[in-house]
């Protein structure tokens, strides 16, 4: 049989394309509200995707930059939990920040939405470089200070997630015993950062361990991910660096003596989709035209931490202002490079960012752009994609009504859902305790 793709949506209600809200029939007025959410997810699901994927962070920076892309308006353990009664397929993948959460509430929380969906759940694992303010810090710790307390948080989440062995449950009435209260093992963890006792109090969660999903592309990303990630999303602008990526991060999974099939390398795409090529063009060139270049300008200062004020918009951000060191983060320095090496101008910049933040943007019909992906699945590049719609309801519907079926008919994507959990859809077994 064909190697397939497992592919899932960022879901970013305002659009993935910073701006794209002031399109008529965006439903921008109903943003932080259920309604269109559920629509989104369900229209993901009608398509047969993996899981809908909700991003996070814990402070208002961008918004308060005027930028509504990435904002933080869905909470996701209490947005995904809405979405787990409103679907009942499709996998529901959640941030959470280890930096700053306890293992034993992020523990309950998944488990819990893992209970409530019937196996569906999934945590992208991130460790925040924005946030510290609002938790009584200032600037964020190193990059190996919070990959060290993640890789603790985890540990300890899925000892939690273990805690209550798989034959525990008994409900036996005549008995009157519910609970096999000795399969129930204190973690006893006594680690550099964190204290847990255990056992979690809650059942087992259907898929044992919820679904783990990381997204770090340095090398501490690397390492960290490939220990325990589940899903790995990457921002791949270009084919030679995915295929590179790939490479290594599945040396890496090999490095941990994990199988690199159970682990699944999802770069992000924002493909803009027309019925015709000249209509895909037009809309881009729509979407563009809508980029407010005075707040994008200071998105840029923001994100990328420079002071671009006497900056024209023609002109070149100068090399020197840009840092070299690694720990400002992958995109930082895809960003970094289309400046300095590539030459963009601060416009292009601010209209590059605004696309596609340093992920594949594609322009044209769903027959190319099912070309472009399974070009970058057949070369060993990803296992599939996270898909970015560039603007909503209309742009995932587009992605969902013409995109995925190319590649279904193509035999490079599920006609229907084959399983109930998010690990059936990802082809991983249910691991046991
Ligand atoms: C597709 C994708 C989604 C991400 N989503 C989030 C998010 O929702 N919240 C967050 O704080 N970081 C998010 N990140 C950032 C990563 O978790 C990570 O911190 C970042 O890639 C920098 O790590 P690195 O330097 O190891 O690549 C995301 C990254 C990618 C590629």
């Amino acid at each position: 049989m064909k190697r397939r793709m497992a592919l899932t949506t960022f879901l970013l209600p305002a659009g993935y394309h910073r701006d794209s809200w002031r399109r008529p029939g965006s439903r921008a007025d109903e943003l932080a509200g259920l309604s269109l959410m559920a629509d989104l997810a369900r229209t993901a699901e009608r398509a047969k995707l993996d899981a809908v994927f909700l991003g996070d962070c814990v402070h208002a920076n961008s918004t308060m930059r005027g930028d509504i892309m990435m904002n933080g308006f869905y909470e996701p353990i209490s947005t995904l939990s809405a979405l787990a009664a409103l679907t009942s397929k499709i996998g529901l993948i959640g941030t959470m920040s280890t930096s700053f959460t306890e293992p034993y509430n992020a523990a309950r929380q998944f488990a819990g939405l893992d209970h409530m969906s019937g196996g569906r759940a999934g945590w992208n694992v991130v460790t925040s470089r924005d946030g510290f303010q609002n938790f009584g810090g200032s600037g964020a710790p190193d990059p190996e200070v919070r990959y060290d307390r993640a890789a603790e948080h985890v540990e300890v989440v899925q000892k939690l997630w273990d805690s209550w062995h798989d034959d525990a449950i008994l409900v036996d009435r005549e008995a009157g015993r519910w609970l096999d209260t000795d399969e129930l093992v204190p973690i006893n963890h006594s680690g550099e950062r964190f204290q847990v006792a255990g056992p979690i109090n809650m059942p087992r969660p259907p898929q044992g361990r919820p679904v783990l999903v990381q997204a770090g592309s340095s090398s501490s990303g690397i390492e960290f991910g490939s220990k325990i990630a589940d899903i790995i999303y990457t921002a791949q602008p270009r084919l030679e660096g995915a295929i590179d990526f790939y490479g290594r991060l599945k040396d890496a999974v090999r490095g941990h003596g994990r199988d690199p099939e159970t682990v699944t390398v999802l770069p992000g795409i924002v493909p803009v989709i027309g019925r015709t090529e000249a209509e895909a063009h037009e809309i881009a060139a729509d979407l563009s035209s809508m980029i407010d270049l005075d707040a994008g300008r200071r998105q840029v200062a923001g994100d990328l931490f420079l002071e671009i004020d006497d900056i024209d918009f023609d002109e070149h951000i100068p090399a020197e202002r840009f840092s070299e060191d690694p720990k400002m983060g992958t995109r930082y320095h895809i960003f970094r490079s289309k400046a300095v090496d590539q030459g963009l101008t601060l416009r292009e910049l601010i209209i590059d960012r605004a696309r596609s933040t340093g992920h594949m943007f594609f322009v044209g019909t769903a027959g190319q752009a099912a070309d472009r992906m399974i070009e970058w699945f057949d070369a060993g590049a990803c296992d599939g994609f996270n898909l970015n719609a560039p603007y909503n309801p209309d742009g995932l519907e587009l992605i969902c009504d013409l995109l995925v079926p190319e590649l279904q008919e193509r035999g490079y994507f599920r006609e229907d859902y084959e399983g109930d959990t998010l690990r059936d859809h990802l082809g991983l077994d249910r691991p046991s305790a």
